[in-house]
C-alpha cells in the first residue's frame, strides 16, 4: 500500500478494529478481481504491474490479515459467543482455509513473479485454473466472513474486547 493509504488504514484501525477487517476484506476482493483480471489476460496480454501488486499482497497482506483474525478476533469471538452461534467450529474451518490460502498464495506468488518480470508463463491453461481456484475460494471466503462473523464480532465483542483486537493487530504491524 502507497503512504496515504497506509496512514489511512491506520486510522480506520485505531478508530474501529472491525471497520480496519471489513476494510481489508474490500481490498482483498480488489484482489480477487485483480487475479481475475490476470487469468483473463493469459496468455498474451498481461499487465506486469498488475501480477506485482498482486503478488506483494498475496504475499505479505493477506498473511497478515490472517494473523488479525487468527490472533485477534477469533479468540475473542470464541470466549463471547454463545452457544446458539453455532460459531466455535466455523473458526476452525476459517483457520484451516486460511492455512491452505496461504500455501495456495505461495505458489501462485512465484507465477506472478515471474510475469512481472515480463516473462510467458509456461503453461498458461494450468496457471488460469490455479488462479480461478484461488480467487473463487477466497471471495467465497470472505463472502462468509462479511455476512455472519463480522456482524456477529460487532454485537459481541466488548469495549474491552475491541481494545484488545486493535492492540493485537497493531502489535502485528511492529513484529
Ligand atoms: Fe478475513
Ligand atoms: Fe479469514
Amino acid at each position: 500500500m502507497q503512504g496515504s493509504k497506509v496512514d489511512d488504514a491506520l486510522e480506520v484501525l485505531i478508530s474501529s478494529p472491525i471497520d480496519a477487517l471489513e476494510l481489508t476484506h474490500s481490498q482483498h476482493a480488489e484482489l480477487c478481481n485483480i487475479l481475475e483480471q490476470i487469468a483473463d489476460s493469459l496468455p498474451d496480454e498481461v499487465e506486469p504491474p498488475k501480477c506485482r501488486q498482486a503478488r506483494d499482497c498475496l504475499l505479505w497482506e493477506v498473511p497478515l490479515h490472517h494473523k488479525d483474525e487468527e490472533e485477534g478476533l477469533f479468540p475473542l469471538l470464541e470466549k463471547r459467543a454463545l452457544p446458539e452461534d453455532n460459531i466455535v467450529e466455523h473458526l476452525a474451518q476459517l483457520s484451516l482455509e486460511h492455512a491452505t490460502d496461504e500455501s495456495f498464495a505461495d505458489e501462485l506468488s512465484e507465477h506472478l513473479e515471474h510475469l512481472s518480470n515480463g516473462e510467458k508463463p509456461l503453461n498458461p491453461n494450468m496457471l488460469g485454473y490455479m488462479l480461478r481456484g484461488f480467487f473463487e475460494s477466497y471471495r467465497r471466503h470472505l463472502h462468509w466472513e462479511n455476512s455472519v462473523l463480522l456482524p456477529l464480532a460487532r454485537k459481541r465483542l466488548t469495549p474491552t474486547d475491541l481494545k484488545t483486537l486493535r492492540d493485537v493487530m497493531i502489535d502485528n504491524r511492529q513484529t
